[in-house]
């Protein structure tokens, strides 16, 4: 790892739980900050019942409110609302 990068933030949303996963490895390799994106409203398990919802929300150009969870949710929280808003999202 380079070291002269100061400011390592790993940002990951993940439904079942692989990004989560690899984010985490990520995370023990590179250190920084790691906060996990979730929607204010949590997604069905089920594949057939999270694909309706997805599909009912690209039909509708709907967009989850979303949170953040974290150790330092504060030190980051302007960096990944800024993230979020280029998503088209924004933080709860
Ligand atoms: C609703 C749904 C739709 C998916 N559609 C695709 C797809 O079109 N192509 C694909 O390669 N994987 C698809 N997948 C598989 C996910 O991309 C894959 O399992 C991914 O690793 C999930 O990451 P996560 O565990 O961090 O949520 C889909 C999974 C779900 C739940």
């Amino acid at each position: 790892m380079d070291s002269k990068i100061k400011n390592i933030l790993v940002a990951y949303f993940s439904h079942s739980g692989n990004t989560r996963e690899i984010a985490g490895q990520i995370y023990e390799c590179a250190g920084g900050d790691i906060f996990e994106i979730v929607t204010v409203d949590p997604y069905p398990v089920d594949y057939n019942a999270v694909v309706n919802v997805a599909k009912q929300e690209q039909k509708n150009d709907y967009r989850q409110g979303l949170a953040i969870r974290g150790s330092s949710v504060n030190k980051a929280q302007n960096s990944v609302s800024e993230w979020l808003r280029k998503l088209g999202g924004s933080l709860c």
